[in-house]
């Protein structure tokens, strides 16, 4: 990664061959003394976290696996920022490297032509009103070819060389995405939300189209309007317009 230009995200990594998870390796290094920006990159996850406590498929050297410690001096309720500006910080350095054209799915989707190309899998440690660390997981299929997905997945599913039809070399995306994410998480904590919130916004998959989203509270139905300043999804319904919480950012007490 002699390339890379950032001032600290991914200046410290930790590259596994084979690891259960990056996430696990992450939180012990984050609970030890791992500086904000450091990584963690796996070749290989036996046994790789999604969201919702879902399997990740993660085989040896078709994607990138990996968590970035983050130290955000941001309130327990802002979490959900993260995760937004994570996704546009993916785009961001996806469509730089291949030049395709990516659509954010709340919360945390990437996708190609309406197919998932990466998840993002955010972790928080904190109490009451603090944030000890964040962890952001990210999963990303770069040169999985079809016959490699699980059956399951393949319609709803896709990888960077299905869609460009030519393998990428894993750590140029790494490096782009690392220095799209530090741009990113900087503007955020120098000038809020708003440009993230925008970004977001103008990349989102299905805006001002009929959506339904699941939370644990019942499915919702409406006119996807973007994002409230909180990171809530703004829905348009019948009765004006209703604030959507991501019931899917895992937060534990530290
Ligand atoms: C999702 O469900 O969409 C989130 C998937 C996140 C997967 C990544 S791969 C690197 C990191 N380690 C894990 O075990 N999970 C995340």
């Amino acid at each position: 990664y002699s390339h890379l230009q950032t001032k600290r995200f991914g200046r410290e990594i930790q590259y596994q061959n084979h690891t259960p998870s990056t996430q696990i390796i992450a939180h012990q290094w984050a609970k030890e003394d791992a500086p904000e920006g450091a990584v963690v990159i796996a070749d290989e996850q036996g046994d790789g976290k999604g969201r919702l406590g879902r399997v990740w498929h993660s085989p040896p050297r078709t994607g990138i696996w990996m968590s970035l410690i983050l130290r955000p001096p941001i309130a327990l309720q802002s979490a959900s920022h993260l995760t937004i500006l994570t996704s546009v910080g993916i785009k961001r350095g996806i469509e730089r490297v291949t030049g395709l054209d990516i659509q954010i799915k709340w919360p945390n989707d990437l996708l190609i032509v309406g197919k998932k190309v990466c998840g993002v899998l955010t972790e928080i440690r904190g109490e009451q009103d603090c944030i000890h660390y964040a962890i952001i997981g990210i999963g990303m299929n770069v040169n999985t070819k079809k016959q490699d997905f699980p059956k399951e997945i393949l319609d709803i599913a896709t990888s960077l060389t299905i869609e460009l039809g030519g393998d990428i070399h894993r750590a140029t995306l790494i490096a782009a995405v690392l220095e799209e994410l530090e741009e990113c998480y900087e503007r955020y904590l120098q000038e809020g939300f708003q440009t993230i919130q925008q970004e977001w916004e103008s990349s989102a998959y299905k805006m001002n189209q009929m959506i339904t989203v699941r939370t644990p509270q019942g499915n919702h139905t409406g006119i996807l309007k973007g994002l409230y300043d909180t990171g809530a999804l703004k829905l348009q319904v019948d009765q004006g317009t209703i604030a959507i919480y991501s019931a899917e950012i895992d937060i534990e007490k530290y």
